[in-house]
């Protein structure tokens, strides 16, 4: 293992009618409250009621940011980040997926400070401070609730980055199983690609004797491909929601690096795609993850054969780490399929028009990926090994 610091601060209260807990975290924070949510499901769900209920129960004083949009755009940020300068707010409350915990990070953090929000996400300003932020998760899948990163697009400009701050990292999460009930099924199969993608970027390391992470890695890949396709068959089966919840926390929450550290070429290059298609982030994924393994397989292939054994049941007899490794990547590539995740550029209608900028987007600070560095004509070979 590599040696490590890790600092995660974030309370989770996690399990059925965990949104109870609200009563007893917030007051602490102050009277007035940010809601930050999106394009309404929680008003068709009734995780919206329920919060509004106890808020006003705390008499408290209750802002509004609603409209928040999947790939959250700065704008939006703006809007909160006046709200708060303008109202006092003591905290914001974000209830949502992945976008609207990002776009509430932006909105702490940019409470704060006199420049522009973009300057923040384009790592000009470093947020040093930020609001206190409280989350209510309803989509299983970023691992936003517990760790400090946020990905932000500017669709003016063309640009989606990811950064972050430790000010970012939320007070407290509220996990309710219950609340994904209502996901509907593709954006359900969107958060587990996204989970297991998150546990690929990171499985994929140069860190040598990492058994502990490397079998909860594999663990929870496992428990995935079993209880997916049951989730998306039954989905209001609370077992099967809190093993999707649970994963999608711990996917990215720091623990699955401890010792190490992942590649994220894949994530960097989905961004780049989504910031000129708008497309969802783990569809991206699920097309490009297994071009970026073919195409990184020659730097270290037992550790691919590793996966397909442990992951995958591909058997091994008799055949080179190479060629398990290539049916172990077949069989991950089928089961997204099956799941009814996207294979190709094309089925987005994605041709190679902005390919050449999507390129620079992704060399923005110079060749990238831990595992496995990058330069421009690979970025440009797994985009085209992807159409
Ligand atoms: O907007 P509403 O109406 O709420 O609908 C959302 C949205 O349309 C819907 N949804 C959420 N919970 C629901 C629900 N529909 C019914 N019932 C519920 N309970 O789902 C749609 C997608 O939501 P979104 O938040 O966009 O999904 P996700 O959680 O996958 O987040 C994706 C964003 O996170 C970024 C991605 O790039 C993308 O912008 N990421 C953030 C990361 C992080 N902060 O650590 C890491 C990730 O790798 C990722 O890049
Ligand atoms: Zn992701």
């Amino acid at each position: 293992m590599n040696a490590f610091s890790f600092y995660n601060p974030v309370k989770i209260h996690f399990g059925k009618g965990s949104i109870e807990y609200l009563r007893k975290e917030l007051p602490q924070y102050g009277k007035n409250i940010l809601i930050v949510y999106g394009g309404g499901s929680i008003k068709a769900n009734g995780v919206y009621e329920e919060i509004m209920t106890i808020l006003n129960d705390l008499n408290m004083n209750v802002f509004e940011l609603s409209g928040v949009e999947p790939n959250p755009r700065v704008e939006t940020a703006r809007k909160g980040i006046e709200i708060c300068k303008n109202n006092n707010i003591d905290i914001v409350l974000a209830v949502g997926g992945g976008s609207v915990i990002d776009c509430s990070k932006l909105i702490v953090a940019g409470a704060k400070i006199d420049e522009d929000a973009w300057e923040l996400v384009t790592k000009k300003v470093f947020g040093k401070e930020a609001l206190p932020l409280a989350t209510v998760l309803t989509l299983a899948a970023t691992a936003s609730e517990m760790n400090s990163g946020s990905v932000i697009t500017n669709l003016e400009t063309k640009e989606k980055f990811s950064w972050g701050s430790p000010a970012c990292f939320p007070k407290f999460s509220i996990l309710d199983p219950s609340y994904t009930f209502s996901v509907p099924e593709n954006q359900t199969v969107n958060g587990v690609v996204d989970t297991m993608s998150h546990i690929l970027e990171q499985y994929f390391n140069n860190a040598a004797n990492t058994p502990i992470t490397d079998e909860m890695s594999e663990g929870i890949l496992r428990t995935l491909i079993d209880v997916a396709p049951k989730a998306l068959q039954d989905p209001s089966n609370y077992e099967h929601r809190e093993t999707l919840m649970l994963a999608g926390t711990i996917g990215l929450n720091g623990f699955l690096s401890l010792g190490s550290r992942g590649d994220w070429a894949t994530h960097n290059i989905e961004h780049a795609v989504s910031a000129y298609y708008d497309i969802a982030h783990a569809g991206g994924l699920a097309i490009l993850f297994p071009s970026w393994m073919k195409h990184n397989l020659h730097a270290n292939p037992a550790r691919f054969a590793k996966l397909a054994v442990n992951v995958f049941n591909i058997e091994a007899n008799g055949k080179t780490d190479e060629q398990v490794a290539l049916e172990g990547i077949e069989a991950l590539s089928a089961f997204w399929t099956s799941l009814g995740a996207p294979a190709r550029l094309a089925d987005y209608q994605i041709d190679a028009t902005y390919f050449d900028e999507m390129v620079a987007h992704c060399m923005i600070n110079g060749p990238f990926g831990n595992f496995n560095k990058l330069e421009a004509e690979d970025v440009r070979t797994i985009l085209e090994m992807s159409l």
